[in-house]
Order: C-alpha cells, then structure tokens, then sequence
C-alpha cells in the first residue's frame, strides 16, 4: 500500500473578528490533523459545516499557511516555495464547490479547459486544443467540438461542474481534492456527476479526496472516512466500518440522522446532511 498524500499534526487556528464588536476570538479549524491518503483509493472527509474540512484541503495545497504540521506527497515532504511544491500543484488538482465561482465567465470553454497546460507549458498549441476535444469526451459534454466554442453560461450547472472536472483531469494528476463538488448541484444530478468521477478515477487510478457534509453519498463512494468535528477527527478507517459500526459517540450521532435503509434510494429526493 501506498500513501501517496500524508499529512501530519497540522494544526490552523484563525482569528475572527466578533459582530458588533472589537474583539475577535480564535477558531481552531485543524487540531492535530493526521492522516493519509492510499494510492488509487477514494478518502472521505465529512464532516458539519464549519468543522474544518475546506481548511484542510487549503493547507494540502498551501493555499494557506499551517501554524504547523507538514505535508508530504509520496512520502516528500512538501515545503513552501520549493520546486516540489511547484509540481505537487500539478499533481494535485482541486475541485471546488461552486463551479462558477471557479471558471472565469468570459473564457470559452476550450479556453478554460485548456488553461492548466498553459500555465504549465505543456504541448503545443494543437496539441492542446485535441487534449480539450478528448478530455471532454472523457466527462461525456459530447459533441465535444461544438461545447468547446461555448461560454460557460450556455451550458447548465452540471455540465458546467463537468468543465471544472475536465481542467482538473486534462494534466493528468495523480491525487483530486473534491470540496463538495456535488452540493450546488441540482439533487436529481448528483448522483451521475459522482459515477462520473468515480468512473474517472478508477480509468486513471486516480487517488481521490472526497470531502463532503453528506454521509450518504460518502457511504456509495468512498473506501475509507475521516469524520471531523472542530478541526479535529473524531474517527476513521474503512467506510463499511466506521459508517455500519462506529466507535464514538459524535459518530453515531451523525449516522443516526441518516434515515434511507435502502441505498440505492440514496439520491432519490432527499439529501442527508450531517
Ligand atoms: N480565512 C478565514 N478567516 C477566519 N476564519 C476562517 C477562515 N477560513 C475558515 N475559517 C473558520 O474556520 C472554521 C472551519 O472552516 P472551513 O474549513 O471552511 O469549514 P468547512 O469547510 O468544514 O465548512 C470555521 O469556523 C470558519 O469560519
Ligand atoms: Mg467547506
């Protein structure tokens, strides 16, 4: 087995500011944050809003600092400014939530998809425009030549997370950070958009952070889940035996709010949050 992503102590406290008021107080968002991510396996994170998990994905890619902890890729540890962060960025691509918050309205799609081999400097410019056309096929936005001309605003949220997909996937990485990638979807496609990405990760043996609030969709698509609470876990290990039989307390809690014996009526109409 190997860990391609580890992450050790990381620990990030934040400052806010309190309403109506000079003073701020502190919000712990990682506390001694361990864990690691196996080749070619999916991870869940879970966890309620505010428990920390967007603050994880940051600190993976260095978008903000840790007060401390490391990081390491392939057992590497990744160090700011350094050439191996350079190409940890590559290797790791980001799914955000909201795709419109994450493609720029007034690119066409090829535009979009194609951004990361430019900045990367990979291919020449034919080269690029046929990896669009077959990196589109591969996310199912077919005829790939006629969305590649489109705006992002022609096409709908699904298709559109789609793109976000496809920039993610054109660079070939090794290891995906989804935050939320389904929760401003439409409730009837999310469920398509998920066996998309699975389907993707397996193709390419992708190793795959999945971090999410729903613990349903979580169960259908995850190996292994860290559960978090105040930027702290509270427990992990393989999906079956933290989801079928968990140990702690704040566990349990959440599981109990799942009411859907059935799985494959999951998606149907209801989303379980935690
Ligand atoms: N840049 C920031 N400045 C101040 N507080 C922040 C910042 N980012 C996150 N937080 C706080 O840290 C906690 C964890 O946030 P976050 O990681 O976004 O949680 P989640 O993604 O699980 O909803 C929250 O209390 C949030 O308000
Ligand atoms: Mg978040």
């Amino acid at each position: 087995m190997k860990k391609v992503l580890r992450v050790e102590d990381l620990a990030k406290k934040f400052k806010k500011k309190k309403i109506f008021s000079a003073d701020s107080e502190e919000v712990v968002a990682a506390d001694s944050v361990n864990f690691y991510l196996e080749q070619g396996k999916i991870l869940a994170i879970a966890g309620q809003s505010g428990s920390g998990k967007s603050t994880i994905a940051k600190l993976i890619l260095r978008a903000i600092k840790p007060d401390s902890g490391k990081i390491f890729h392939n057992e590497k540890e990744i160090k700011d400014n350094s050439d191996e962060l350079k190409k940890f960025r590559m290797k790791c691509q980001m799914i955000y939530q909201d795709p419109y918050d994450s493609i720029n309205p007034r690119m066409t799609i090829s535009d979009i998809i194609s951004e990361p081999l430019e900045i990367h400097n990979l291919g020449t410019k034919k080269e690029r425009k046929q990896k669009v056309i077959n990196t589109l096929q591969m996310v199912k936005l077919e005829p790939a030549e006629e969305i590649s001309k489109k705006h992002p605003h022609m096409l709908s949220g699904g298709q559109r997370q789609r793109v976000v997909i496809a920039r993610a996937i054109i660079v070939k990485p090794e290891i995906i950070i989804a935050d939320e990638p389904v929760s401003m979807l439409d409730v009837s496609i999310r469920a398509e958009v998920l066996e998309l990405m699975k389907d993707i990760q397996i193709k390419n043996n992708i190793s795959m952070i999945y971090i999410t609030h729903d613990l349903a969709t979580a169960k259908h698509f995850a190996d292994n889940i860290i559960i978090l609470n105040s930027g702290r876990i509270m427990e992990s290990g393989s999906i079956d035996k933290v989801l079928t039989n968990p140990e702690n307390a704040y566990t349990k809690s959440l599981i109990s709010a799942i009411s859907e014996p059935d799985p494959k009526n999951l998606y149907k109409d209801k989303e379980i949050a935690v």
